[in-house]
This record gives C-alpha cells, sequence and structure tokens, in this order.
C-alpha cells in the first residue's frame, strides 16, 4: 500500500459527471485517497458545493469545472484545463451520462437515440481521444462507467442498452490499441446503484415506491449498491488492478444470477 495508506496520492484523476450519484462517489474516494480530482458537471452550485465539502477533509483536493460532455469542445477544455492545472493525467473516469425514462422503441425517434450517443458514447470516445496524449505519458488508465443491462438488456430501454453495448466494445478495442503504451482501460458494469438518476426514474412511474422496492429485490443482496461503492471499485481498478485491462466489473450484487420470471405474460398476470 502506498505511504501513510492513501492509495492514489501524487495522482491526478478526471471524473467526467462529478458532481452527484456515482460520479460523486468516485471524486469523494479519489480525494479521501489522496488524489487531485478534477471533475465536471453541467450545474455549476452542485460541482461547487461539493468541490468545498471535499477540500475542507482532503487529504486530496478537487477542481470543479463546469462543462456540457456533450459538446466536443467542452470535453477538449476539460482535459486540456485539468493538464494546465496539475500538469498530468493517471486516471481518466468517463461517467457523464443519462437514462431516459422506459418506453418501446416506436416511441423514440431517431434524434433521441442520437442525442443520447451523444452523451453516453461519443463523449467517451472524445475525452479518452484528448486525455490519452496524457494517460501514455504517465502509463495511466481510463475507466468506463457502462452498465450490466450492456450484456442483460433492459425493457424498454432500446437507446440506453445501446449506449452501454457500445462502450463496452469500445473499452476492449481501446485496450488493445493502448497497451503497446502500458495504458490500460477497463469498464465498471453497475447495477442498481442508488443515486438521483435512480430516484428520478423511479418518480417517473406510476408507483415510485413499488418500483423502489423491486429495484431492491432485483439484487441477490437485496439492496441498491451506493455510489461509494462504485468509487471504491473505480479505485482497485486505478490503484490495485495493474494486471487487468480490457475487463468489465459487475457491480450488481448478483442481480445477473439465477433463473427469475421473464415471461412478459406471466409478469402482467
Ligand atoms: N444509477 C444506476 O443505477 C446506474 C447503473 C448503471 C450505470 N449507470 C451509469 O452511471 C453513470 C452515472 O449515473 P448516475 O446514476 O450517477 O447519474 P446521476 O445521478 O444523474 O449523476 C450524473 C452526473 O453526471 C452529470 N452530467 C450529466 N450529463 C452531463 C453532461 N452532458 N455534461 C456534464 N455532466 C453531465 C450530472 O450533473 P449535471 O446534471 O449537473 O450535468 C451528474 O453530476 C451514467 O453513465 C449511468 O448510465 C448508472
Amino acid at each position: 500500500m502506498a505511504a501513510g495508506g492513501l492509495r492514489y496520492k501524487d495522482k491526478v484523476t478526471l471524473v467526467t459527471g462529478g458532481s452527484k450519484g456515482i460520479g460523486r462517489g468516485c471524486v469523494e474516494v479519489f480525494v479521501r485517497n489522496g488524489s487531485t480530482v478534477v471533475f465536471c458537471s453541467r450545474g455549476e452550485s452542485e460541482g461547487k458545493r461539493l468541490e468545498e465539502e471535499v477540500n475542507a477533509n482532503g487529504p486530496g483536493q478537487a477542481f470543479f469545472i463546469q462543462c456540457d460532455m456533450a459538446k466536443e469542445e467542452d470535453c477538449k477544455n476539460l482535459v486540456e484545463k485539468t493538464v494546465k492545472l496539475n500538469g498530468r493525467i493517471d486516471c481518466l473516469i468517463n461517467n457523464a451520462g443519462t437514462h431516459p425514462s422506459h418506453k418501446p422503441i416506436d416511441q423514440f425517434s431517431g434524434e433521441d437515440l442520437r442525442e443520447l450517443l451523444n452523451i453516453n458514447l461519443v463523449s467517451f470516445f472524445l475525452t479518452s481521444k484528448y486525455a490519452l496524449p496524457h494517460l501514455r505519458k504517465t502509463q495511466g488508465n481510463i475507466i468506463n462507467v457502462s452498465s450490466v443491462v450492456n450484456t442483460l438488456g433492459q425493457h424498454y430501454a432500446t437507446t440506453y442498452v445501446s449506449t452501454k453495448g457500445g462502450i463496452s466494445a469500445f473499452t476492449r478495442g481501446l485496450a488493445i490499441d493502448e497497451a503497446k503504451y502500458g495504458v490500460r482501460v477497463n469498464t465498471i458494469s453497475p447495477g442498481n446503484i442508488w443515486t438521483p438518476l435512480w430516484d428520478h426514474l423511479a418518480k417517473t412511474t406510476d408507483n415510485p415506491n413499488e418500483a423502489i422496492e423491486r429495484g431492491k429485490d432485483s439484487q441477490l443482496l437485496g439492496r441498491f449498491g451506493t455510489a461509494e461503492e462504485c468509487g471504491l471499485a473505480c479505485l482497485f481498478l486505478a490503484a490495485d488492478a495493474t494486471f487487468c485491462t480490457g475487463i468489465d466489473l459487475n457491480l450488481t450484487g448478483g442481480a445477473e444470477l439465477n433463473y427469475g420470471v421473464k415471461n412478459p405474460s406471466a409478469i402482467s398476470k
């Protein structure tokens, strides 16, 4: 273990979409482990508040930069500002993304898919592309936040699962190309993690309480995962898993195991 038990001391981490949810869990865990963390979101007040909060506790430090990862210029500026502030990047966590409300394909347009691809996949591609010249110098690593639905699929979520399948495939392709530079590229695939996004999606259903109970019961462990647990899994990939590249680490509480009732006509009875 690194000096003082700090597992990512003197390292610079860039987290996209870090003001809330899984990204916030990453910011907190990495700062607690001595890393300097640059993170972004579109909303400024929550980002600034988190920056203040984590800097009060350290021992690492955080810098918030407002940006919209759906815009290529913002992806590029985020990387450039990170290097200007800190001189290096050791770990890029591509996390910013969203999940639209559930509906059948008939109610999604091509434009819906294009917009979602832009934030959920193209931003991962672009931020990786701009960060890689710096990651090659440090023999750093990239962690892409996919989802277990990239392998399981998910009802009424054709656009979302398309973007997450893309992320997992992108990870494997990039891991192959970057190995010669000593850069590792991995994916975490969370299942149901309790975040503002999950809370919002539950509220769009007819019965939010029932949706939340079903969300908990979808895991063998009988609960949601936490943003902190996602941050700890990312820290494991960044700091400890130095022989892992191109892997997809499930964070699911066992959601993908065992048979369940899946026949649509039995479920609606
Ligand atoms: N929660 C789950 O159960 C779950 C499961 C599997 C995978 N995931 C994945 O995990 C990632 C994070 O999900 P979450 O549940 O933590 O979501 P969340 O609670 O909505 O948090 C998303 C974060 O990303 C930021 N963000 C969103 N769009 C952005 C944009 N265009 N530019 C910059 N920042 C942006 C948000 O801030 P602003 O809104 O202020 O921009 C916020 O900080 C997503 O890729 C999601 O697909 C989540």
